[in-house]
């Protein structure tokens, strides 16, 4: 069995009723892939509509949760409540989480492993900033924050890796299919490595950072991208292009 083809959409902190709509009526009329699994990553005050709204056969994220079921953690949301909502996957990790929020390794992996043994299913992400990749350290930064992940994932069948550099997300600088392919490759042979053979030849690495309907064929075409983790143009039609990129 092949990986299959993966496109997430990161809506962020965009969107109001009147806006989410709009996304899901070209995303109701399409036509999408079959063969591309497609989650959009939603605010947690939209989780429910979005999921009452949009088919079935497209799967619904948080862009975070927090590592406990209940208690006294004013602003956060558990992935219980996630699932309450109707979705059943969560982003973790995100580098706006690690750079504008503080996130650490650490705690992005005990998420990790929160969310995976409450049953939701888990896109974390990994990826370097530029100064780390211009000091030659991009595969460094990207296994330690794999590994702090990794340490907590026992069901990989329930984990999609998103590989973002920094530098290249909302900037418009897409990374070059080579640069891009260069660290999957890094990626799926670190879990060779580290957890499985088979571990790294089915789990899916999808790429971010400024893919467009412009460049999602090129990337796609990589042996190992498996798809991609959309944040601007997932708010436009042009992601429907994006989901059909390998057609
Ligand atoms: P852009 O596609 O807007 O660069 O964002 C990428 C991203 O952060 C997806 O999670």
């Amino acid at each position: 069995m092949g990986r299959k083809f993966f496109v997430g959409g990161n809506w962020k902190m965009n969107g109001t009723k009147e806006s989410i709509d709009k996304i899901v009526d070209f995303l109701t009329k399409g036509p999408l892939d079959p063969n591309t699994e497609v989650v959009v990553g939603v605010s947690p005050c939209y989780l429910e509509y979005v999921r009452s709204k949009l088919p079935q056969t497209i799967g619904v994220a948080a862009q975070n949760c927090y590592k406990a079921d209940s208690g006294a953690f004013t602003g956060e949301i558990c992935p219980a409540m996630i699932k309450d909502c109707g979705c059943e996957w969560v982003i973790l990790g995100h580098s706006e989480r690690r750079n504008v929020f503080g996130e650490t390794d650490q705690l992005i992996g005990e998420k990790v492993g929160f969310a995976l043994k409450q049953g939701l299913k888990v896109v974390p992400c990994i990826g370097e900033q530029l100064e780390e990749r211009e000091a030659g350290k991009t595969t460094e930064v990207c296994f330690r924050q794999l590994k702090a992940i990794a340490d907590n994932v026992s069901d990989w069948s329930k984990v999609v890796i998103a590989y973002e550099p920094v530098w290249a997300i909302g900037t418009g600088k897409t990374a070059s299919p080579e640069q891009a392919q260069e660290v999957h490759a890094a990626i799926r042979n670190w879990l060779a490595e580290n957890v499985s053979a088979e571990v790294a030849e089915s789990t899916r690495i999808l790429y971010g950072g400024s893919v467009s309907a412009g460049n999602c064929r090129e990337l796609a075409a990589c042996p190992d991208i498996d798809g991609s983790l959309v944040g601007g143009a997932s708010l436009k039609p042009d992601f429907v292009q994006i989901i059909n990129a390998t057609q």
